[in-house]
């Protein structure tokens, strides 16, 4: 992280102002909001990736300033309408929106963030970003959907969990990667490129994160909460494939009828880790990381491809 902020740290402070800047309103409570959420703001890692895929062809620009605000302004749309549909209670450290401010807030809160973001492209023209971006939008919400679908009949191919984690998650970083691009290079071949790259990084990135709901560690969001919302993920998948017919019939009955069960939920999670699961889906993970930064190393080697490759490996090797 040192080195990726020698590179765009102060890049990365301005952003911050002009995203705070972005999202004030004239309605009190959505300025409240706004605040609150501004106030407990994430890793940024989508802006980071905008600006380094920015910084890999060109020098940066106001263009580039407003591809960041316009992804970081989808991903936390999408962020607090995910907690709502997945009723989770806890982000980033803290109470999620629907948490203290109930679903309906929470709905109309997205919408506002997202037609924020799309104010912010369209009264300064930048239609490329709109094309780039809305792509991305509908691929998330038809992987949050078919996620929803598929957590019905718990009967979930490998193949569908990365379908569905490519659409919900793998779209934004893609896009973000080649909008980044795309602003300093206006070129359809390498924009293309970065956008491949950075869905290989998306995929990784989800994977880490289904992982984190295995795990025991503070991550500021709830664990366990995949198997309690019937979320079939990539540890969980190949247990299932892997164990006894009986074994589980059991574990289905859990996740079907139990999931509300800490203790129940504990045992589904305790039966992944010992089944291998985790080594699993970390080992498909790294592959992944792997397949990004190889097409990463097709471009020439300089300090902002070292910084990127470092926020690569940081997007896989991060412990929240
Ligand atoms: C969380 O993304 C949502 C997923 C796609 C898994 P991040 O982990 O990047 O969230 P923040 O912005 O840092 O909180
Ligand atoms: C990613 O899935 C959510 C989006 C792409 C919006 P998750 O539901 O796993 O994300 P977290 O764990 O709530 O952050
Ligand atoms: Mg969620
Ligand atoms: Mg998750």
């Amino acid at each position: 992280m040192e080195f990726i902020k020698n590179i765009i740290g102060e890049e990365l402070n301005t952003f911050e102002k002009k995203f705070a800047e972005s999202v004030k309103s004239q309605t009190p409570l959505l300025d409240r909001i706004m605040k609150y959420i501004i106030k407990r703001k994430g890793k940024q890692l989508r802006p980071m990736f905008v600006f380094l895929s920015a910084k890999l062809h060109g020098p940066i620009n106001e263009s580039t300033y407003r591809a960041a605000a316009l992804v970081e302004l989808l991903h936390t749309a999408t962020l607090v309408h995910d907690d709502v549909v997945d009723e989770s209670l806890e982000r980033r450290g803290f109470f999620s929106v629907n948490a203290i401010w109930k679903n309906k807030i929470a709905v109309l809160v997205g919408d506002y963030l997202l037609s924020k973001g799309l104010l912010l492209s369209t009264d300064n023209k930048d239609f490329e970003h709109l094309q780039i971006l809305s792509q991305a939008v509908k691929q998330m919400s038809e992987g949050e959907l078919l996620q929803i679908e598929k957590s019905r009949n718990l009967n979930l191919k490998e193949e569908i969990y990365f379908e569905i984690i490519r659409n919900k998650t793998a779209s934004l970083l893609s896009s973000a990667c080649a909008v980044g691009a795309w602003s300093t290079c206006k070129n359809e071949v390498i924009s293309n490129k970065m956008k491949l790259f950075g869905e290989k990084v998306g995929i990784a990135f989800q994977i880490k994160d289904d992982l984190f709901d295995y795990g025991k560690e503070d991550v500021g969001k709830p664990t366990g909460n995949d198997i309690k919302e019937k979320k079939l993920t990539l540890p969980l998948i190949y247990t299932l494939n892997k164990i006894s017919a009986p074994k589980r019939r059991e574990l289905i009955y859990i996740i079907k009828n139990e999931n509300k069960n800490t203790q129940k939920v504990r045992q589904v999670i305790d039966t992944v880790v010992a089944s291998g699961g985790i080594d699993y889906a970390a080992e498909k993970m790294t592959a992944y990381r792997d397949e990004a930064l190889a097409i990463l190393y097709e471009f020439e080697d300089n300090e902002v491809r070292k910084a990127l490759e470092e926020l690569v490996r940081y997007t896989t090797d991060r412990k929240y």
